[in-house]
């Protein structure tokens, strides 16, 4: 693997490898020290133009873990209209240096154009580009499901066949729904879109999903796995609900829907939450949830992804760098 740009073009075969690298990697954050030297001497930069807290800092951890040095780059605010102020950044990147790349851009496609520019050679993780992608979510969020699912030792080399998984809010602005959809359907996963039609994009019909326009029947369906999105306000320019007390008593994880969802059913959300509009505290909070353990196993997914990208392919057996 050279580059993770996205879910949609990955292979079952790299998904169960980065899937089972990172329970490898799980079960050495159990550990003492946690700390391993495979990436010792290499270099990432996390490159973000776009706010974020868990993303950022669960990258720093991995590469920190990893041994790796990790330089950290706020490129937020700038004026350069985008395509410009990237390659610069990039030519930065270059005379620094850096073995990976993890960038987060409010552009879709940015990534992608830093991968295959021929601005930079290190390997590129796309940490999440504007409406279109955000792989590692989907990975870390796949990754938990299987764990939770089969437990850790089960879980090696297998998918998600019949899983079936609710994915629920605002679809449209959604980078992560659309990795989940990709990679779940990779997985074999069975994925139910569930929003008002305001926020389902446009070429859903195209998606291997299929689509509720109510939660309360998706959730008589008894998911394995409802992933609750939190409303992107910020990509909001007009109004795609009445109010958010509306929204919230026809599209929200209250208590009594909470209720009504099967015993072992998780409650997933990348965060940040909106707590009491897309999700209640009571779902937040409740054990079926795993947003706390979905950080964690954030971490240990993004390992493996920078080992994979940066360590896994580097010698052949007789120790000739192949890179
Ligand atoms: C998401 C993102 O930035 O795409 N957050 C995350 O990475 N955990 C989702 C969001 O902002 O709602």
């Amino acid at each position: 693997m050279r580059h993770l740009l996205d879910t949609r073009t990955l292979s079952r075969e790299d998904a169960i490898r980065i899937l089972d690298v990172a329970e490898d990697m799980a079960d050495t954050q159990g550990r003492e020290v946690r700390k391993l030297p495979t990436l010792r001497g290499r270099t990432v930069v996390n490159l973000f133009f776009e706010d974020s807290t868990r993303t950022r800092i669960s990258f720093e951890a991995a590469a920190k873990r990893l041994s790796a040095d990790v330089i950290n780059f706020s490129a937020k605010g700038s004026s350069v209209s985008k395509g410009e102020s990237l390659k610069d950044t990039a030519q930065t990147l270059q005379a620094m240096n850096a073995d990976a790349v993890v960038v987060r851009h409010g552009a879709s496609g940015a990534p992608r154009t830093l991968a295959t520019s021929g601005w930079i050679d290190a390997g590129v993780v796309n940490a999440g580009d504007g409406m279109h992608e955000h792989p590692t979510q989907a990975l870390l969020d796949a990754f938990t499901m299987r764990h939770r699912r089969y437990g850790a030792e089960a879980s090696r080399g297998r998918d998600l066949a019949g899983y079936r998984v609710a994915i629920v809010g605002d679809i449209l602005h959604s980078r992560v729904a659309r990795s989940n959809v990709w990679l779940l359907d990779t997985l074999g996963a069975e994925v139910t879109l569930v929003a008002p039609p305001t926020l389902l994009p446009q070429d859903v019909s195209q998606w291997p999903v299929r689509v509720a326009y109510s939660l309360d029947e998706a959730i008589a369906q008894g998911p394995d796995a409802v992933m609750m999105l939190r409303i992107q306000l910020e990509r909001m320019s007009a109004a795609f609900f009445p109010s958010e007390r509306e929204y919230s008593r026809l599209w929200g994880l209250d208590p009594v829907r909470l209720r009504a969802l099967p015993d072992d059913t998780i409650v997933m959300h990348p965060g940040p939450m909106n707590r009491g509009l897309e999700i209640s505290a009571e779902a937040a909070d409740s054990p079926r949830a795993t947003v706390r353990e979905q950080v964690a196993n954030g971490v240990s997914v993004r390992m493996a992804v920078l080992y994979l990208l940066l360590a896994g392919e580097r010698h052949d057996a007789d120790g000739k760098d192949q890179r």
